[in-house]
C-alpha cells in the first residue's frame, strides 16, 4: 500500500480556533483510518471509521457555516460541502455493497479534498470576512 501523508500543517490554519481543532481532528480521523486500512482491519471496522469520519465532517460543516453567515457567498461554499458529504455517501455505499478497495482511494479523496478545499476556499472566506470587519 503507498504512503499517503496525513499532516495537518500550519499553512491550513484559518485563523479560528474552533474551525483549526476540527480541522486537526478530521486529519487525525483520517490518518486513523489510513493507519488501520494500512493494518489490514476488517470491512466492519473500516465502515465504522468512514461513518465516524463523515459526521464529524458533517457536524464540522455545520460549524464552519455558523461562522461564515455573513459572507455574500456561503451558498457556493455550502455547494462545495454538500458536494463532498454526497460524494462521500457514494464512496459508502459502494464500499459496502463490496468494493472493498475503494477504501484507499477515499483516503486519497478526502486528504486531496481538504488540503485543497482548506487552502483554496476556507482560507479565503474567513480573509474575506476579516476584511469586511475592518
Ligand atoms: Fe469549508
Amino acid at each position: 500500500m503507498k504512503n499517503i501523508s496525513i499532516i495537518w500543517t500550519p499553512d491550513l490554519e484559518v485563523g479560528i480556533k474552533e474551525i483549526d481543532d476540527q480541522h486537526r481532528q478530521l486529519f487525525s480521523l483520517l490518518a486513523a483510518f489510513y493507519t488501520n486500512l494500512q493494518k489490514g482491519a476488517g470491512r466492519e471496522i473500516i465502515a465504522k471509521m468512514l461513518e465516524d469520519l463523515m459526521t464529524h465532517a458533517g457536524a464540522h460543516f455545520k460549524l464552519e457555516e455558523s461562522f461564515l453567515q455573513a459572507h455574500p457567498d456561503l451558498i457556493r461554499h455550502h455547494q462545495l460541502h454538500y458536494d463532498f458529504i454526497k460524494q462521500m455517501g457514494q464512496f459508502e455505499r459502494d464500499y459496502l455493497q463490496g468494493d472493498i478497495s475503494l477504501a484507499v482511494d477515499i483516503v486519497t479523496f478526502v486528504i486531496d479534498w481538504l488540503h485543497e478545499h482548506i487552502v483554496g476556499i476556507d482560507k479565503q472566506y474567513f480573509l474575506d470576512l476579516q476584511k469586511a470587519g475592518e
